[in-house]
Order: C-alpha cells, then sequence, then structure tokens
C-alpha cells in the first residue's frame, strides 16, 4: 500500500517537528497533525513561524514550505483519524503520579485514550504506529483495544520509536542515525512494515532503516535512553571524584573518549541531566524490571538517575557553601533554565531544581533564558509543590537580557549551555556584580583563565 493520507496525534515537541519533517519530504503525503489542546493547534497555524509553539533550529523553514500545501494542524482529531491510512500516536507518556507504579511507572491513559478514539472513529482498516516512547509490551494493550470494536476494521500496530535530540530536532529527522520500525511477522504484518519503509526511504538511506519485531522496537527506545543517560551519570561520578583529587574531568573525559570503543560523545560533566525523557524512561525501565522480579537489573539502572539527583543538590550546596554558608536575600543570577541549549523546553531541567534549593535558602533568582519566559519559570517551580505560587514568584526576578539579570549579583550559575554565553562583555558583567563574584559553571562552557583574569572566582564541575 502507497502511504498518501497520514495523521498524527499528539502536536508536541515530537509530533510537530517529526510531521512537519516528513510533509516536507513526501509533498505527494497529506499529514494531518492533531491535538486536544487548542492553543497548541493555533500557535502551530500562527501566520509568523517565530510564533510556533516549538523552538528548533530550522523548524520554522520546514513548516513555512510545508503547511497549507501538504501539512495542517487541526483539532478535528476524529475527521483526521477517519481520512487517515496510518495514524502515529505522539502523545505525552508521563511517570504516573497515581496509584500503581507511582513515580516510576508510564502512565499510558493517553495512549489508551488514543486507542479507544480510533476504535470507534475507523470505518476502513488502518496502520496505527507507536511514535511515543512506551513499555515494552504497550503494542499488545493497543491491539487489545482495537481488536475489541467489533466493526470488522483491521488494524496493524507498528512501532517506529523516534530518536531525535530537542535542539536539533531537524538536523536529525532529515538525517537520522536510523530509522526503527518494528512489526508483525504475519503476512499482514510484513506489508504494513513496509509500507512505513517504503515512505521513509524517499529521504533515508535504505541500509538505515531497520526492521525488527515490536517488542524489540519497544525496547530499544528505552534502552537507547538508558544507555546515553548512563554515560552522563558516569561522567558526573568522575566529576566529583576529580574534584577530590586534582583530575580535571575534561582532561579525563578528553583522554577515555579518544578511545574508539568509548567514543567522546556524551562525555561532558555538567549540572546534570534534564528533558522530559531520560529521567521518566529509566524509571520506567527500571519498573518493568521490577515487575519481572530482575531487582538487580533495576538497582542497576536506578543508579543512573540517584546518580543525576545526587549532582544537582551537589550543585546547589556547592554554591551555599562557596557564599560563605548563606545565600539569604542574596541575588544569584541564573544564564538559562532550558534543559538544554536550542530549545525552549523547560522539563526536568536542572536549573528547577538547583533554584529550588536555592530558594529554601531564601536566595533571589535572577533569570535569564534566551527562549524561557517568566510564566514557563515559575509554573516550573510550582509543579514541585515545595512552597505556594505566592513565595515562587517573590524569589524569582525574570529578565530579557543577562546584563540586568546579572547586575548585583552575588554570583552566576550557568544552567544551559547555550552558545551566546561565551560571547558576552564578561568585563561589563563583573563590574555590575558584588564582590567577590563567582561564576558557577554547571555546563563546563565558559573559558576558566579568561574570567579568572577579569577577578572572577570561577568554578567548573570536575576541577
Ligand atoms: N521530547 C523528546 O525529545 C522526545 C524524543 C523521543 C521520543 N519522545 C516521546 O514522544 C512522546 C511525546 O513526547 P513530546 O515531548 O512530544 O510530548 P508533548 O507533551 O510535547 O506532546 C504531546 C501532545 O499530545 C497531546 N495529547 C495528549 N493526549 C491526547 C489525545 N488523547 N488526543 C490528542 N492529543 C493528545 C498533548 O496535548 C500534547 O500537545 C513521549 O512518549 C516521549 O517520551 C520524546
Amino acid at each position: 500500500m502507497k502511504i498518501t493520507k497520514i495523521c498524527c496525534i499528539g502536536a508536541g515537541y515530537v509530533g510537530g517537528p517529526t510531521m512537519a519533517v516528513i510533509a516536507q519530504r513526501c509533498p505527494d503525503v497529506r499529514v494531518t497533525v492533531v491535538d486536544v489542546n487548542v492553543e497548541r493547534i493555533a500557535a502551530w497555524n500562527s501566520e509568523n513561524v517565530d510564533n510556533i509553539p516549538i523552538y528548533e533550529p530550522g523548524l520554522g523553514e520546514v513548516v513555512k514550505e510545508a503547511r497549507g500545501r501538504n501539512l495542517f494542524f487541526s483539532t478535528e482529531i476524529e475527521k483526521a483519524i477517519d481520512e487517515a491510512q496510518v495514524i502515529f500516536i505522539s502523545v505525552n507518556t508521563p511517570t504516573k503520579t497515581y496509584g500503581k507504579g507511582k513515580g516510576m511507572a508510564a502512565d499510558l491513559k493517553f495512549i489508551e485514550l488514543c486507542a479507544r478514539q480510533i476504535a470507534i472513529t475507523a470505518k476502513d482498516n488502518k496502520i496505527v504506529v507507536e511514535k511515543s516512547t512506551l513499555p515494552v509490551r504497550t503494542a499488545e494493550a493497543i491491539k487489545s483495544i482495537l481488536s475489541n470494536t467489533g466493526n470488522g476494521v483491521q488494524f496493524q500496530i507498528l512501532s517506529n520509536p523516534e530518536f531525535l535530540a530537542e535542539g536539533t530536532a531537524v538536523q536529525d529527522l532529515l538525517c537520522p542515525d536510523r530509522i526503527l520500525i518494528g512489526g508483525d511477522s504475519s503476512a499482514e504484518g510484513k506489508k504494513a512494515i513496509q509500507s512505513l519503509v517504503d515512505s521513509y526511504a524517499k529521504w533515508v538511506p535504505i541500509d538505515r532503516i531497520l526492521t525488527t519485531n515490536v517488542w524489540s522496537s519497544e525496547l530499544s527506545k528505552l534502552t537507547a535512553n538508558a544507555f546515553l543517560a548512563q554515560r552522563i551519570s558516569s561522567i558526573n561520578a568522575m566529576s566529583e571524584l576529580c574534584e577530590k583529587t586534582g583530575a580535571d574531568v575534561n582532561e579525563v573525559a578528553k583522554a577515555i573518549g579518544m578511545d574508539s570503543r568509548i567514543g567522546s560523545k556524551f562525555l561532558k560533566a555538567s549540572v546534570g541531566f534534564g528533558g522530559s525523557c531520560f529521567q521518566k524512561d529509566i524509571l520506567n525501565l527500571v519498573y518493568i524490571a521490577k515487575s519481572y522480579g530482575l531487582t538487580e537489573v533495576a538497582d542497576y539502572w536506578e543508579q543512573v538517575i540517584i546518580m543525576n539527583d545526587h549532582q544537582k543538590r551537589r550543585f546547589s550546596s556547592n554554591i551555599v557553601k562557596t557564599l560563605y554558608n548563606t545565600v539569604s536575600d542574596k541575588k544569584i543570577a541564573f544564564l538559562g533554565w532550558a534543559f538544554k541549549k536550542d530549545t525552549n523546553d523547560t522539563r526536568e531541567s536542572a536549573a528547577i531544581y538547583v533554584a529550588n534549593d536555592l530558594i529554601n535558602e531564601q536566595a533571589l533568582i535572577a533569570v535569564y533564558d534566551p527562549k524561557v519566559l517568566r510564566n514557563k519559570i515559575l509554573s516550573d517551580l510550582d509543579t514541585l509543590e515545595t512552597r505556594s505560587s505566592d513565595a515562587n514568584a517573590s524569589n524569582i526576578l525574570s529578565f530579557d537580557n543577562p546584563y540586568d539579570a546579572c547586575k548585583d549579583a552575588h554570583a552566576i550559575a550557568i544552567l544551559t549551555e547555550w552558545d551566546e554565553f561565551a560571547e558576552y562583555d564578561w568585563q561589563r558583567i563583573f563590574d555590575s556584580m558584588k564582590r567577590p563574584s563567582f561564576i558557577f559553571d554547571g555546563r563546563n562552557i565558559l573559558c576558566g583563565p579568561k574570567l579568572e583574569s577579569i577577578g572572577f572566582h570561577y568554578q567548573p564541575i570536575g576541577s
């Protein structure tokens, strides 16, 4: 079957960019992205592409080219399901906040709602593609819901996890390391897999398109995120040892990264990983392992999270300790709030936890982030439910430029690795600050010797 009509449920960080690139690369395929969030869809339809809801380098141009031609954003979910041959499910799968598995398992209620909606809406055979990251064997539950409709419609379930990284999503989608498609080994299953392979093959070299069984595909996504996060926790664990021994973690990382068996990527010490995926996916992996009684496997992966939490707490305690054991009423400037550079996504950003710790110590936090506004910062802190919204609001200042954020501050904390931070007039910033002036570089992106020559006390991670 040649795919000409696609629907994607979920217009978020994955659904939006993924479908925009599919539409750009396959002009003969009509792609409709739907969402229950009316404001988000309206933002995707903004005339000025600078106002689309997700910031990703290059995304505006892709949307501009395809939107209105063969790419559509809509809230008419039933209509889009009805018309499509292939339905991607790209909704969020957060960590459960209630009931069995609370704080660990993936909450699949949005996935199930999608499956039920597809089941009652579809009038002809469909391919349903899991794009969201899901626990291994979720396709079984989706299949059960879809095959009990009694209306004779046949569904094929494929797993096609997304490996894009925020901040480089468009590039990752245009030139993926691999596309993974898991499906049934029946004749119908193989046909469904082939249809999706043919679609991707329009721009992805065929040797980069892997096909597997559904369970391998589902589990590969969790495994990939667990391995990536594990590398960060591994180098962060070494960063603390470096601080005690006089070794320099950047030098250690370079030395080990040149070993071709290890490789150089994901070896940068930092205040800890954030983002919506790593923590939730590892917790989910730990939960799955526990549910099969695999205690050692669960404990092994849980340590990655424990190390990450430790690194965030260690960073805030170091600030307090260095500032003479009190930050009460001191202004601490935060450069960066997003969980990484080139995104406006703040989910699970280390900045939230560091700010929370410092506000507990009665510090005043002055934030500048190139893409994150005050309301988002406050709502991030409110989700921790540590104190009232009013109390958060009175301890957070936000600025639209770094110079005002840093004026009269006792210290600066770098929480995101935005490139522009290295380009600032650091002498001007130093001149406007309290003495002594400290920089805690949670991303190790600034040049220590240069800052020290100005007069800053510079503290990177791991040396
Ligand atoms: N963000 C990433 O970098 C990334 C990368 C790879 C995979 N993933 C996975 O992709 C999935 C989506 O992640 P995201 O970051 O795009 O999430 P997101 O929260 O940005 O977007 C999800 C969207 O789904 C919508 N939605 C939820 N239920 C719906 C329903 N029943 N009908 C219609 N719309 C509905 C929400 O309104 C929201 O806009 C998750 O499983 C995540 O783990 C994310």
